[in-house]
């Protein structure tokens, strides 16, 4: 071999070792590359959870901050001085001067207003809307009842005189005024148990266009000092601002009992409460286009102070149903009933001297059972009959008391 041939060999060897390296190179760059674009990804993955992590402290921070601060304590403005100092009156007790905080406007900073109290310096910091007790809004009838006038029997000249005393003066109110006297502000319905009071009501409620307000005596007797008489001004504050409205307040004795010397503090709050509700029926503030229902079946009980004129202007008394009425009432409740040919409504109704229209629903109803117990799908004189005799006897005793009462 000359050195010719050696030199080209070696050159040839050389050569084949670079391309050796340069495709090693080659292959590491690409791998390289790769993991650049790996990491680049990995980076802008990282970036978008810190923004997110960073917000996340921010919220915590925020929320952190909010569980520090303090609470306010709920106060009411008694007066407005004029160096722009109010006196409030705070659910800890005294009376306080305090200062308001610059960024609420004055015209906000009235006498009345509910207002948040910062619990250090007592300074007024919020105004408060005006609230109602969740007790006193859940008193608006929404949907009406399905109860019309021609569901009830008998109680004509009452029908009549309910719709004069309440709905008319809601309706016409000009007629009063021509005629130069003060419409009644509300009716007392008063009778025996089961003769058909609440079901007047609804029948107003239903019929009226006007906002109709229910409310149960019993639920304006509260637990504590002073909540009873808070709810009654609430329920007309509401009355007065959907006006026209009427208010019902059904089982008016349990708050419209006769005040007494002796009385428990239980007793007393229930007077207070009492005593709330004659306020707002002599009413100060006007009580025009706001009616009041009152219903009850022991009169007897109640507070010589409600039904003196000029509160409860009318007591319409409400009669156990007699002979004419009380035909109505069986015609009403067997409507949807299938009865047969054989019932002489006529003769149930002479059968029935002194039961209640409640009574006698349940006498249609027991009439019915006599008859599924039968497996008939007819209602027949005879399951009557035996109706009547198990209802009336059941009753016998509970007509008895309320007779004298009402005579
Ligand atoms: N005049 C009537 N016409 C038709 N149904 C009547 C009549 N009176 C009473 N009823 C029936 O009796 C039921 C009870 O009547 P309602 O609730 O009006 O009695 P109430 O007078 O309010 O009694 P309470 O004094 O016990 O509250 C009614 O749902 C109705 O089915
Ligand atoms: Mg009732």
């Amino acid at each position: 071999m000359t050195d010719e041939e050696i030199f080209e060999e070696e050159i040839e060897e050389f050569s084949a070792e670079l391309k050796e390296r340069i495709g090693a190179l080659e292959g590491m760059n690409e791998r390289l590359l790769d993991e650049a674009r790996q990491n680049e990804g990995e980076k802008r993955y990282i970036k978008s959870e810190m923004v997110r992590l960073q917000k996340e402290i921010q919220r915590l921070r925020f929320e952190l901050d909010r569980m520090k601060t303090p609470p306010m304590i709920i106060g009411t403005i008694k007066d407005v001085l004029t160096d722009g100092r109010v006196v409030v009156k705070s659910s800890t007790g005294p009376d306080f001067i305090v200062t308001t905080a610059e960024y609420i406007s004055p015209e906000n900073v009235i006498v009345g207003a509910r207002v948040a109290l910062n619990k250090q310096s007592l300074a007024v910091v919020g105004v408060l809307p005006a609230s109602l007790d969740p007790i006193v809004l859940g008193g608006e009838v929404i949907d009406r009842p399905e109860i019309s006038y021609e569901d009830i029997g008998g109680l004509e000249d009452q029908m009549r005189e309910i719709r004069e005393a309440v709905e008319d003066p809601l309706l016409k109110p000009e007629l009063y005024k021509k005629v130069g006297i003060d419409p009644p502000k509300g009716v007392l319905l008063v009778g025996p148990p089961g003769t058909g009071k609440t079901m007047l009501a609804k029948a107003v409620a239903h019929q009226t266009n006007a906002t109709f307000i229910k409310f149960v005596g019993s639920e304006l007797v509260q637990k504590y000092i002073g909540e009873g008489a808070r709810l009654v001004r609430e329920l007309f504050d509401m009355a007065r601002e959907k006006a026209p409205t009427i208010v019902f307040i059904d089982e008016l004795d349990s708050v419209g009992a006769k005040r007494l010397e002796v009385a428990t503090s239980g007793d007393r709050e229930v007077q207070r409460t009492l005593m709330q509700l004659l306020a707002e029926l002599d009413g100060f503030d006007s009580l025009e286009n706001v009616k009041i229902i009152g219903a009850t079946n022991r009169p007897d009980i109640l507070d010589d102070a409600l039904l003196r004129p000029g509160r409860f202007d009318r007591i319409i008394t409400i009669p156990v149903p007699n002979y004419v009425a009380r035909g109505e009432i069986f015609k009403i409740h067997t409507r949807k009933m299938s009865v047969a040919k054989d019932v002489n409504f006529e003769e149930l109704a002479s059968r029935t001297d002194g039961v209640s229209g409640a009574d006698i629903k349940a006498i249609c109803t027991e009439a019915g059972m006599f008859a599924i117990r039968e497996d008939r799908t007819k209602v027949k004189m005879l399951d009557f009959n035996n109706a009547v005799v198990k209802v009336m006897v059941v009753d016998a005793d509970t007509i008895g008391e309320s007779a004298h009462m009402f005579a």
